[in-house]
């Protein structure tokens, strides 16, 4: 399979059917010159690590009316950077995100390096990320690999190697394909490819630009490919989460140790999460223990965090955490688990009143 035919078919298929996404430059304009905002490409690659397109729009939105430019986000208070995350999930990109905002102020003058291999340096950027955006911003011949390029690589090549060990097998095959004089949009072809029809349940092989060179298509095995090598199955922990209420509506909340999960998050006191964590109350009440537990699955576990909640009087003094009054709390600055946590003891409060 020859790599013009694939680069060139890839390309063509791009220029009529690339995603509008608020990041990113279409073809026809690129053609025109017009480039990509490196800070808009690099935002939008970290967020979209382990989230699907639909879930991060709204958010760079967010984040570039907040801070337009790598600068303004650089000169933000970690606390409103990680409120206006709450809820992406993965915590340690968004620490990673102000580090690396304040990385390109501090040492690059303000402005993204275009290499490789410098953009690796800094915080939170991996081969992959430095990968995107040195070809994305830059049109720099580097070769992005993600789920969705292995896949379509797989595909391509009929490769039944299980992933994870098969990436390096599979960058050789992407690295062949890429284009040398558009990059960029071979990046993001590839990946549109992935999301839109070389889809991993129902791939649209009718229509897909590969259609011809496929061997996985011709093979008839796309639907097994690509193989992975089987995950350990998640343990279960559990945990309290402490909901507690002052008489004049202020929410008693915890920001947690920078270090761990959900590091610099604002949420509830918790205990440990572990087979059998020890009841760690934030002060000493009469806590009233909810049935209902919130579950949420993180990325090597799954918590069962239970739910107590207790009004206080005003004159209360937890041993620790924070009050945040009715009119300054909200629950969309907080993590999905909190969030969870808070929608029970919500739900159990009304039916007890
Ligand atoms: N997934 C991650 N980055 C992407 C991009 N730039 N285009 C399409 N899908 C993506």
């Amino acid at each position: 399979m020859g790599k013009t035919s694939v680069t060139t078919a890839l390309l063509d298929w791009y220029d009529v059917h690339a995603r509008e996404m608020p990041w990113r430059v279409m073809p026809s304009d690129r053609k025109a010159g017009v480039r990509p905002d490196p800070y808009f490409v690099w935002l939008s690659e970290v967020m979209l690590q382990q989230t699907t397109v639909a879930a991060v729009r709204a958010y760079h939105l967010k984040f570039t009316q907040l801070w337009p430019t790598v600068g303004d986000l650089a000169a933000a208070k970690d606390a409103d950077v990680m409120a206006a995350w709450a809820g992406l999930g993965y915590y340690a990109r968004a620490r990673n995100l102000l580090k690396c905002a304040r990385a390109v102020v501090s040492d690059h003058g303000g402005s993204f390096p275009q290499r490789y291999d410098v953009l690796i340096t800094l915080p939170g950027i991996g081969p992959y990320t430095a990968a995107a955006i040195s070809a994305i911003a830059f049109d720099e011949p580097s070769t992005v690999l993600d789920g969705n390029v292995e896949r379509v690589m797989s595909r391509l090549y009929n490769d039944d190697t299980p992933l994870p060990g098969a990436k390096p097998v599979f960058m050789t095959y992407a690295e062949k394909h890429t284009s040398h004089s558009r990059p960029g949009d071979y990046a993001q072809a590839v990946m549109d490819l992935g999301a839109t029809l070389c889809t991993p349940k129902n791939p649209a092989c009718g229509i897909c630009p590969l259609r011809d060179p496929c061997e996985g298509r011709i093979a008839g095995t796309q639907l097994e490919l690509p193989k992975k090598t089987p995950k350990k199955p998640k343990p279960t922990r559990h945990g309290i989460a402490y909901i507690a209420r002052r008489t004049d509506g202020a929410w008693l909340l915890e920001t947690r140790p920078e270090k761990g999960l959900l590091g610099g998050m604002l949420g509830w006191p918790t205990t440990d999460w572990s087979d059998d964590p020890t009841p760690a109350p934030p002060i000493d009440a009469d806590w009233t223990a909810i049935n209902d537990p919130a579950l949420h699955t993180f990325t090597h576990f799954h918590l069962v965090l239970s739910v107590q909640t207790v009004w206080l009087p005003k004159n209360a003094q937890p041993n620790r955490g924070h009050f945040v009054s009715e009119d300054e709390f909200t629950p969309t600055s907080l993590p999905t688990v909190m969030r969870k946590a808070h929608a029970i003891a919500a739900a159990a409060t009304l039916r007890t009143v």
